[in-house]
């Protein structure tokens, strides 16, 4: 839309059933954010809203897991959430969710609606039913073995092992999570979107924008291509909106029906609240005090920021929602990112593998600029990122640090010192004065034009740009080494390098609120819009700047190497659970008591007396790198501590045997073993198929030390 009258702008509802992490940031707040404070500053009529969705499975399933009520979930998770995105400046005109009554109401009005239009087709289909809890069983609440891995953990919607999609029919020996029952299949009615009927129009919408990212329109057409089905748009489970039709007791409308139309029912909202209502205008003017003209005005650009597993919902199903309703405009763009990673894995909420933003803020107090910047800077817009705390320490040290920070902290600090802290007259420009000027005035064009096309690491990269301009600037005049010779010249040059701090504090701000802030304070300059950094005299000669303050410090590697460490531990868990899983689920081989192994000859008391045996606790165990077999124990021998390699890696994991008690013969002597010695011999039995087991003591009693005769 090239020149729309307002933008309704929204941000993905996150389900309220954890906190959030970067990966979130960086998916689609910091870039929706962005944008949104950029069109704000332009002077634009735009409203931005998001909130927390908290219906559906994801919601019972935490529930569950923690004990809690789903309604106490969503209350604790959406405080969490709430606050993160307040502590990073993530600027929404209200941040709302799905649970509040009006939601509720709003979403079944708009079900009814469609339902009295005569739009869904009811279907009889046979779903899971758990008899013993008497309910119909989501995917996610079947569990069994998967038909390709084996792993007899596998959801009825996916195996996590190996990521094959399943089907609960697929399972092998399903089971419901509820009660362990066996579910059973029976029929239930529910109503259904009939997408393939919709398809013609669908593809008329998605055809008519060639200009969405390439990510998503090709997803968008490869659902097409696949051909649409029709999908229920009402479940069979107890959490979630009411479906308002006769015979629909017990079921709720599907969580993906109900979530989007939150993003209008939090624009009602906002309107109706007591408190927004004296701030209706923008840019100086009066907005219009109808929610409506955000949602059904033709000349309203709607735009919705997503994560790409989003993208179908937002891009088919939401739009064939608001078309079939009828009197709603169809999103505009959808600009969705990919995935940002964690130092090469996926980040995962259930596993633990990410950086969370409340223990960043505990961890890196007031740096939340620093880590809106960085995930900017690999902000996944065209394919994955890759955070790495390296890399956040680069990026801060050597681009905001050593180039944004410096430029601001020289110009201020040559000023304080030998004017007073008072903007210096510009006496005469030289050429090279005006060449730099001239080309700051571009800035804002430049940065703008990346950011009205959602290219937001390009648009942040020309923002240092300009920091650069001005710090090549500043060495190639140095004022340090001319306020000795020329006083004049030198006024000129720190005025001209203040303008351009002035400049980079309006446009800073979409990306780093925070030091925009700071900085307009050190200039002592309010608020200004985005065509004003066009200027290159916001700040008038003798003007009274205060006190220069550093925006950015170095991070130093103590700080980064605390982080990393907090994640190898993390990972070092998640490997053990890996290799727990993988033994537990490896094939077992038959014991055979045909192959008892033969009686040895016999032997003398004194010989056996020569042993010393005794039992032992292992301390510390870990893997011999590069070999399969060998895991190297500290082992307590009531004698000492030592050094013991034991062949048992292909059958337990260093996390399983520490604090085994183990039989140990203490006098062998000392072996050396792939470069280690190993002082002594964990006894173990081993059956005909080769298994190992550790003997141990029947009674708790025995303590380190005692002997074995
Ligand atoms: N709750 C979904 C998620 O976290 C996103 C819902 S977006 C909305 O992936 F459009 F449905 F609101
Ligand atoms: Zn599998």
């Amino acid at each position: 839309m090239a020149n729309p009258q307002r933008y309704t702008v929204t941000a993905a509802l996150i389900y309220a059933n954890g906190p959030i992490h970067i990966g979130h940031l960086a998916g689609c707040y910091l870039p929706s954010d962005i944008y949104v404070r950029f069109l704000r500053m332009k002077g634009e009529d735009v409203l931005f809203v998001s909130g927390t969705d908290e219906h559906g499975v994801p919601i019972t399933l935490r529930a569950r897991k923690e004990g809690l009520t789903p309604q106490q979930v969503v209350d604790k998770y959406y405080t969490v959430i709430d606050q993160s995105f307040r502590d990073f400046g993530i600027e929404f005109d209200i941040y709302s969710r799905t649970s509040r009554p009006a939601h509720h109401e709003f979403s079944s009005q708009f079900f009814r609606h469609l339902y009295d239009k005569g739009v869904f087709t009811e279907q009889e289909t046979e779903q899971y039913y758990d008899p013993e809890a008497k309910q119909f069983l989501a995917d996610r609440y079947i569990v069994g073995t998967c038909p390709h891995c084996a792993n007899t953990n596998a959801y009825g919607d996916q195996c996590e092992k190996c990521g094959t999609s399943l089907s609960p029919d697929e399972l092998i020996n399903p089971h419901s999570t509820l009660s362990g029952a066996k579910p059973e299949k029976r029929n239930t009615k529910n109503w259904f979107l009939p997408l393939d009927q919709l398809q013609p129009q669908l593809q008329t919408y998605i055809d008519a924008h060639p200009e969405w990212k390439s990510n998503v329109a090709g997803q968008c057409q490869s659902w097409l291509k696949d051909g649409l089905r029709p999908r229920a748009m009402t479940r069979d489970l107890d959490w979630g909106v009411s479906v308002p039709v006769e015979g629909a007791e017990g079921k709720v409308l599907y969580v993906w029906f109900d979530a989007p139309i939150g993003y209008i029912t939090a624009s009602k909202e906002w309107f109706t609240q007591p408190e927004t209502r004296n701030t209706l205008t923008y840019g100086g003017k009066p907005k219009s005090d109808n929610w409506e003209v955000y949602w059904k005005d033709e000349n309203t650009k709607l735009v919705h920021f997503i994560g790409k597993d989003n993208i179908v919902f937002h891009c088919l199903i939401f739009p064939a929602m608001l078309q079939v309703h009828g009197g709603y405009i169809l999103p505009d763009n959808v600009p969705a990112n990919e995935f940002l990673n964690l130092a090469g894995d996926k980040l995962s909420t259930s596993r633990n593998w990410a950086i969370w933003l409340h223990e960043y803020l505990q961890e890196m107090p007031g740096k939340q600029d620093e880590l809106r910047y960085v995930l900017t800077s690999i902000s996944p817009e065209n394919k994955d990122g890759d955070f790495t705390w390296d890399d956040f320490q680069a990026r801060v040290n050597n681009e905001l640090v050593a180039v944004f920070s410096n430029f601001v902290h020289r110009t201020m600090v040559l000023t304080q010192k030998n004017y007073g802290s008072k903007v210096p007259v510009a006496d005469q420009y030289t050429k090279e004065d005006l060449v730099v000027l001239e080309e700051a005035a571009k800035f804002p064009d430049r940065i703008g034009a990346a950011l009205s096309a959602y290219r937001f690491r390009e648009a942040q990269q020309e923002l240092m740009n300009l920091a650069r301009l001005g710090n090549k600037y500043l060495s190639d005049t140095q004022p340090w080494k001319l306020i000795k010779t020329d006083d004049v010249r030198t006024r000129t040059i720190l005025n001209v390098s203040l303008q351009l701090c002035a400049n980079l504090s309006v446009l800073c701000m979409p990306f780093l609120p925070f030091t925009s802030k700071k900085l307009r304070t050190m200039l002592n300059l309010g608020e200004l819009n985005w065509e004003q950094a066009k200027s290159t005299t916001l700040l008038a000669a003798g003007h009274t700047l205060t006190e220069p303050v550093m925006l950015f410090a170095k991070i130093d590697d103590a700080l980064i190497k605390q982080q990393v460490d907090k994640l190898a531990v993390i990972r070092q868990q998640l490997d053990a659970e890996k290799a727990a899983a993988e033994l537990a689920a490896a094939p077992k081989p038959m014991n055979d008591p045909s192959k008892i192994e033969a009686a040895k000859g016999e032997t003398s008391f004194d010989e056996f007396s020569k042993m010393d045996i005794r039992i032992g606790t292992i301390l510390e165990a870990e893997r011999v790198p590069k070999s399969d077999k060998l895991l190297k124990l500290l082992v307590d021998t009531g004698l000492d501590k030592r050094t013991v390699l034991s062949g048992i890696a292909k059958h337990y994991t260093p996390e399983q045997v520490i604090g085994q008690q183990v039989t140990i013969l203490v006098n062998l002597a000392p072996r050396k073993m792939m470069g280690h010695e190993s002082q002594g011999m964990i006894l173990m039995a081993e059956n005909t198929a080769g298994e190992l087991s550790f003997v141990v003591p029947t009674k708790t009693n025995v303590d380190n030390g005692s002997t074995v005769k």
